[in-house]
């Protein structure tokens, strides 16, 4: 209810800035229980109780600050990260844009963040909830070894995490999106596999929505092959859709609204081609329930957003679940896991 109050007072601050101050607000926020599960919205995914299908992306609680306060706005889950072994200051700034007009934000931020041991001194350190956090790894800019970065991640952030997400999609590291290419995914996903040993935190892979359909039957094929546990479907787009405002130009990995349709799209590819046998998660453009709902009926177990609650306001997640839960009632379902797939043509 008041963040449309704040939001023109944010929005005057440079986009990075604003991003901090919000941080920083939400740091202070009493600690405290979040609301009980809905049963309708409550869904086990590879082992994991999801109190609710919407989670919050990597990219906003990068150095996992705030990511247990989240879940007080609806979110069923969060994702931190991206965190890479060591610290690091990413691009040169101004690296974070609002596109208003578009509804959009465009980010080179390039994996700014404090770096795996000052995150596990802090998430140990963290009051837990009981609720889902997963962590984003990534490699250092730098890195001679970006494969061993992986795997240093996974041995790192795995005994804090219930998930790990493997980021080889984001645009802003030169040449990361290159691990996507089928022998270099052979080789990173065998090395994170080896590094998660005995212990099984199960291990998602994001991707980007820019892949040609064989890059697709690449990574369908290696994601089985290595038995990787799920699927984020998608990163930011490098692509250019026509926009309106007049940040349109700057460089860098593209979200929210003009990223919707490709990352619905690039879900449903590879839903036709993997069928059930893996667990997707949706994210990219989605700003309200029946986007989400679409997700999940496309074939998404979950869904995840970061871009439209910079123009919504953090209670969108709690928002998205009031509706998802009037769409599941409307067409029969007493649970989400029910809606998941039912549009997809293999359904
Ligand atoms: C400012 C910003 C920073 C991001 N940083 C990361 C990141 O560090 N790691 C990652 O995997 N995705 C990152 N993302 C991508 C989001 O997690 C998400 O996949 C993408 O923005 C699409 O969802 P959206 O349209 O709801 O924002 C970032 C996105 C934004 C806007």
């Amino acid at each position: 209810m008041i963040y449309p109050f704040f939001r023109p007072l944010l929005f005057r601050l440079d986009a990075e800035k604003a991003h901090h101050l919000t941080l920083a607000a939400l740091k202070w926020l009493p600690a405290g229980t979040p609301a009980e599960p809905d049963s309708a919205l409550s869904t086990i995914v590879v082992g994991i109780h999801f109190p609710g299908p919407v989670g919050l992306a990597a990219g906003f609680d990068k150095d996992g600050i705030v990511a247990e306060k989240m879940h007080h706005f609806g979110y069923g889950f969060s994702e931190l990260g991206t965190l890479t072994p060591l610290p690091q200051a990413g691009n040169p700034t101004p690296r974070l844009f609002r596109l208003a007009e578009d509804r959009a934000v465009i980010n080179r931020m390039g994996f700014n963040n404090g770096g795996q041991e000052e995150a596990k001194k802090r998430l140990t350190r963290m009051p837990r909830t009981g609720r889902v956090i997963g962590i984003n790894i990534g490699a250092n800019k730098d890195s001679v070894d970006r494969i061993a970065d992986y795997a240093t991640g996974v041995r790192n952030m795995a005994p804090l995490a219930d998930y790990l997400t493997v980021n080889i999609s984001s645009p802003n590291t030169p040449g990361l999106r290159a691990l996507q290419d089928r022998k270099a995914l052979d080789e990173l996903l065998g090395a994170v596999m080896d590094a998660r040993g005995a212990d099984l935190t199960p291990i998602f892979l994001k991707v980007a929505p820019d892949l040609e359909p064989a890059d697709i039957d690449d990574i369908a094929q290696c994601v089985t092959d290595h038995k990787i546990d799920a699927l984020i479907i998608s990163n930011t787009t490098i692509t250019s859709p026509p926009l309106h405002s007049r940040h349109a130009g700057e460089a860098g990995g593209l979200s929210g609204a003009p990223l919707h349709d490709l990352a619905l799209q690039r879900l449903r590819d590879f839903r036709a081609k993997l069928g059930t046998a893996m667990p997707l998660i949706g994210a990219g453009g989605i700003s309200n329930a029946e986007q989400a709902y679409a997700r999940i009926r496309a074939g998404a177990s979950l869904v995840q957003l970061y871009s439209a609650m910079v123009y919504e306001g953090p209670w969108l997640a709690a928002h998205i679940n009031q509706g998802l839960k009037q769409l599941l009632a409307r067409d029969g379902f007493t649970n989400i896991a029910q809606a998941v797939g039912i549009d997809a043509p293999s359904h």
